[in-house]
């Protein structure tokens, strides 16, 4: 196929992080990295992340020649550079002589200087001096024809618990409680063991020295740290809106990891209002031990999901790696195959970027060793280099066919941080068993396994647009929230929920005389109590006439006006309901009150699938770790077909769609190699 011009409006990026500050008594590396990028089919580079003591080496003395070279060069090549504000490190200088920018831990021990990612959100000193910084990185900088983007600080996290952040944490409170103790009382449920605060002034932060069973308080001081968070970002971009009001912001997002599951450090739902275009940093261990490629592509899928559902629109990847990561357990290459594979998966899901972190391997310090794109060696010819390559051209091929299309999806799961870190401190359940992210990414495997596309929803979006809406263990809910599950149903929604919902209010207190009362409605039903189980604990449930084991939680139901879909098999509840369904006003109510994962959950959504009529990406028929996804635009579809096994698949494709690489026309049989994908239009 020849290969089309692209605008760039149209290219897909392709690049990553790239720390030439660490390279600069190295010139001669620096001109090679100009040659290899262009041989790597990159166009795209993040660039001063961590800089700050480059580009201030003393205070008040700055030094940017070295960036306007490094930027000259990418631009030479018609590159593009996506510029950092350089907050998620300090410079030794500033500790020292402010040391109010370093962080007190939660047991309220002031860190020394060093790592990074840990200034105090707080500093007067540290928000006027990124001002100061911003200010000055956007009047150089902020008309060059190669900037795309502000990349504010990095991975925002942590917390701390100094007095200046103590003392905004009360003013956050006066605010939120309008300053009447009474109602922070209440919401704390003060009376417990003596809590009840008189005086302002006595609130401390949680801590493992003090207090951590006020449940309320835990909860108000992570949205305090959400909060203020934001608003040390907020103070940063002040000087780019300012400067550069046509300039994109973003800040990369992540995950939580090893698990894998969506990151509970910050209310992403509640930051991505604040950005422009969403950006997040996936670091997969494919090839574990514990877990299939299949499974764990289905978790980069639901991912994907989650950040894409955040503005409802195409997001970068900001940092992949193109082989190993240095954090993992066990740092294992990416397979041959995989690397490819893995970033055509990120642009399925609506991504219109692969970056890497990093661009060229560092020559000492702890990520020596983290894969990059250029290694040690230096050489082009290296296997992973040849793959980035590989990714890089076929980027440039497709990106016409990509950038612009959208994901649609008429399928919906609900991810709510707030209930994530109430459910976490509940004592009581299976203290280990919780496992809400996880929950929720197996009830959505059971729809990446039939490629039916999927939102991953904040409890604030709009359910109009939804013909399934599954909101599993949502534990902490609103009056708000039933009541906007209630408006779904009976306006024609369909709405699952399971075991452990709708247990207690926003400030973590249980909800008086049992289940709220617009649950009670739509649901038809009342949980009456919740049995936890040991691993060795068995029961099951029989469903449409199959057995299904059931593990960690079972539900005793009262049905009233719902039907009963599944019985348990036995204990004391033996006999009674385990899964019920309840048409209400237009639509209808599912309550699975056991934990049943695959193949319960495969055959549950798959018979709703069909009842609804729910359309998968593409007609095709295959074996388990296939996955179809696309994005369209003017009612032209890309579909990516993806083999995640380490086997041949033959599938069948059921319509006429032509190959966007190759041009032919592909029907019926297909074969896939070993981490093949193939890319469709229809
Ligand atoms: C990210 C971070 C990068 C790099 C990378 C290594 O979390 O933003 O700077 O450290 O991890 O995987």
């Amino acid at each position: 196929m020849t290969k089309k011009r692209v605008t760039d409006e149209q290219r897909l990026l392709h690049g990553g992080d790239y720390n030439p500050d660490q390279w600069l008594a190295y010139p001669e590396i620096l001109k090679e990295d100009v040659v290899l990028m262009q041989k790597a089919h990159t166009n795209t580079f993040s660039i001063g992340i961590f800089a700050w003591a480059a580009l201030e080496p003393e205070e008040g003395k700055y030094d940017f020649e070295w960036l306007d070279e490094v930027i000259e060069r990418i631009h030479s090549f018609d590159g593009r550079f996506i510029l950092a504000t350089p907050s998620g490190a300090r410079p030794a200088w500033m500790s020292k002589a402010h040391p109010e920018v370093l962080r007190v831990d939660a047991s309220r021990r002031k860190q020394l200087h060093g790592g990074r990612h840990n200034h105090c959100f707080s500093s007067p000193y540290y928000r006027e001096k990124t001002q100061e910084m911003n200010t000055k990185l956007a009047e150089r900088y902020g008309e060059h024809p190669a900037l795309l983007m502000w990349h504010i600080s990095n991975e925002f996290g942590g917390e701390c618990h100094c007095d200046l952040c103590q003392q905004n944490f009360r003013t956050y409170l006066k605010e939120k409680y309008e300053n009447d103790l009474d109602q922070l009382n209440d919401s704390w449920w003060g009376p417990f063991w003596s809590h009840t605060i008189s005086d302002w002034e006595q609130i401390e932060s949680p801590s493992p020295i003090g207090e951590s069973a006020v449940h309320g308080m835990n909860l108000d001081w992570r949205r305090f740290v959400s909060h203020q968070t934001i608003d040390f970002y907020k103070n940063e971009i002040e000087p780019l809106r300012d400067i550069t009001p046509e300039i994109p912001i973003t800040t990369n997002f992540m995950s939580d990891n090893p698990e894998f599951t969506p990151f509970t450090g910050l209310d992403y739902s509640k930051f991505a209002k604040e950005v422009d275009v969403i950006s997040w940093d996936a670091y997969p261990a494919w090839h574990n031990d514990k877990e299939d490629t299949a499974t764990l592509a289905s978790k980069v899928g639901f991912l994907n999901d989650h950040f894409y559902a955040m503005k409802d629109q195409p997001f970068l990847l900001m940092e992949s790696t193109p082989s190993g990561v240095n954090w993992h357990d066990v740092n294992k290459a990416k397979r041959p195959g995989m690397h490819y594979l893995s970033s055509m998966q990120m642009l399925a899901h609506g991504s219109d970027s692969v970056l890497y972190f990093q661009w060229r391997k560092s020559r000492g310090s702890s990520e020596k060793f983290h894969g990059a794109v250029v290694d040690h060696d230096r050489s082009p010819e290296n296997r992973v280099f040849k793959e980035v390559a590989r990714l890089g051209k076929a980027m440039e091929d497709i990106s016409d066919k990509v950038v612009g299309y959208q994901r649609k999806a008429k399928v919906a799961i609900i991810y709510d941080v707030e209930n994530e870190w109430a459910l976490n401190d509940a004592q009581g359940f299976g203290l280990k068993t919780k496992q809400y992210g996880e929950t929720l990414e197996k009830h959505y495997q059971a729809f990446w396994d039939k490629n039916i596309q999927v939102d991953v929803i904040s409890k604030e979006a709009d359910l109009s647009k939804f013909d399934l809406v599954i909101a599993p263990m949502l534990y902490m809910m609103s009056e708000k929230t039933a009541e906007k599950l209630q408006d779904y149903v009976k306006s024609g929604g369909t709405l699952v929920s399971t075991y452990i919902t709708g247990l207690v209010n926003e400030s973590d207190l249980t909800h008086m005389g049992g289940w709220l009362a617009p649950l009670k409605e739509t649901f038809g039903m009342a949980p009456l109590e919740t049995d936890t189980y040991y691993p060795s604990d068995e029961n099951s449930l029989e469903y449409n006439g199959k057995i299904y084991a059931i593990n960690d939680y079972a539900t005793v139901i009262e049905a009233n006006a719902a039907s009963e879909l599944a019985v348990y098999q036995s204990d004391f509840y033996a006999g009674k309901p385990a899964v019920t369904v309840h048409a209400y006003g237009k639509g209808q109510a599912y309550y699975i009150g056991a934990r049943s994962e695959e193949p319960f959950l495969t055959d549950f959504y798959g018979e709703l699938i069909t009842d609804l009529d729910l359309k998968p990406a593409l007609d095709v028929t295959h074996e388990r770790g296939v996955s179809v996804q696309a994005r369209e635009a003017d009612g032209l579809k890309t579909v990516f077909i993806m083999n995640f096994t380490e086997d041949l698949q033959v599938i069948e494709i059921n319509e006429e769609v032509t190959d966007i690489q190759s041009g032919e026309t592909v029907h019926g049989r297909l074969v896939l190699h070993p981490y093949e994908v193939r890319i469709v239009e229809k």
